[in-house]
């Protein structure tokens, strides 16, 4: 069988994520410190997994309704209410999907055509660019500048739109950079977004776990509801990645398409996951500042520690990662992360793996221990100290 004439040209031609080799490079090593995986290193709160728990034991091991359960539906959108003060209806304008991951596809599967351009924002979480690509979409890359903290400007916003551009896909808090947009930044972007039908896809997956004021939707502002597509989920917040489970609000009409997809490719997000999602948002408040508090006590620390052994970085306000510049050590991302790793044991991933506008940085995750991160701040400035070493001999 011949599959090379068989395969879609456009699959075959989506790069693999650059974060994969790590990850078989530290499996083979012990006592290696992990700065690398984007998910929290705590265990779904106890009263969030009696809830998918109980569900089984209730015998709910059925399909859900396609849109998910109502209770849910309903949940979520007094969730949202309370949280940033947008009106959904469940009935309409909400679908329960398999992770914020989901989401994201179905959005580009309902609305791309060929040659629908789809502005993306480098760094950019890994599955945008593929997603946009294998829907049919040219991705236009906007590269966000350190010296910006990675925010979007209403220029460079303006320069990227053309009258092919179909969508816009944000996500503040960032991933790989922990970058936030705060009111007044949105409103800049809002003046230019405002009477063009442009569809922004709103990826909020991080939107609890911010560390300078509350989180603000682009959705919260009137003359862009209509438009704004939001990305939302469990895994992040409630530290739930692997019960699979997000949402995506948007108008009416949109879900329609969606949910379409969604029926025919998904059936129906997981059973018990719901279940448990409904608890989470019912009364998950308290765990998550729990979890929220700690993340910003290794934030401190690290973003501190990082900056006294040279590695520049800004100050992220959101998610949980750090992205400082390893240029002063005169290695390239890999060539640092592939170092690092060999000789400290530390993983952290190249800031190119989440396309070019990363080259000269690293992501590194705190969400892991705060004796990890003391130790792995340790181990840096040791790996640091030796390439300043090896470059006075050069
Ligand atoms: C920015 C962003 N969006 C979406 C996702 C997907 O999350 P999930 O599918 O687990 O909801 C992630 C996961 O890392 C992410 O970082």
């Amino acid at each position: 069988m011949n599959y090379e004439g068989i395969l879609n040209p456009v699959a075959k031609d989506i790069k693999p994520s650059g974060i994969r080799k790590y990850f078989d490079l530290i499996n083979e090593l012990d006592d290696a410190i992990s700065l690398g995986i984007g998910e929290p290193d705590f265990v779904t709160p106890w009263h969030i997994r009696q809830a998918g728990i109980e569900s089984l034991e209730l015998g709910h091991t059925h399909y859900s309704p396609n849109s998910g359960f109502r209770e849910l539906r309903a949940e979520i959108c007094k969730y949202v209410k309370r949280k940033y003060n947008i009106s959904y209806s469940p009935d309409n304008q909400v679908l329960v999907t398999v992770g914020g991951s989901e989401a994201i596809d179905i959005i580009f599967r309902s609305i791309l055509c060929p040659g629908d351009e789809v502005i993306v924002l480098e760094p950019y979480f890994v599955s945008y660019r593929p997603c946009v690509e294998l829907s049919g979409g040219t991705p236009v890359i906007i590269a966000l500048k350190a010296e910006n903290d990675f925010k979007l400007t209403a220029e460079e916003l303006s320069a990227a739109i053309t009258p092919k551009t179909k969508a816009i896909i944000i996500n503040f808090p960032n991933n790989p950079t922990g970058a936030i947009m705060t009111k007044k930044d949105l409103d800049a972007i809002v003046e230019v977004l405002k009477d063009k039908d442009i569809v922004v896809i709103s990826d909020e997956i991080y939107a609890e776990l911010t560390y300078d004021g509350k989180h603000v939707s682009i959705a919260s502002y009137p003359e862009m509801y209509d438009k704004t597509v939001v990305v939302n989920g469990y895994s992040k917040a409630f530290a739930m990645t692997g019960w699979r489970l997000g949402y995506v609000l948007a108008q009416p009409r949109l879900i329609e398409i969606m949910f379409k997809i969604h029926q025919y490719a998904i059936m129906s997000s997981p059973t018990m996951a719901q279940f448990a999602a409904i608890e989470a948002m019912a009364n998950g408040d308290e765990e998550v500042e729990k979890m929220r508090t700690e993340y910003d006590r290794r934030r401190r620390y690290m973003h501190k520690a990082l900056n006294e052994i040279g590695l520049k970085c800004f100050e992220p306000k959101g998610a949980f990662y750090m992205f400082p510049s390893i240029q002063s050590t005169g290695l390239s991302s890999d060539e640092f992360a592939e170092g690092l790793l060999k000789k400290e044991k530390v993983l952290v991933i190249p800031g190119d793996a989440f396309g070019d506008a990363g080259t000269g940085f690293v992501r590194a995750t705190y969400a892991t221990s705060f004796e990890n991160i003391v130790e792995a701040m340790k181990r840096i400035k040791r790996f640091v100290k030796g390439c300043e070493g090896a470059n006075d001999r050069v």
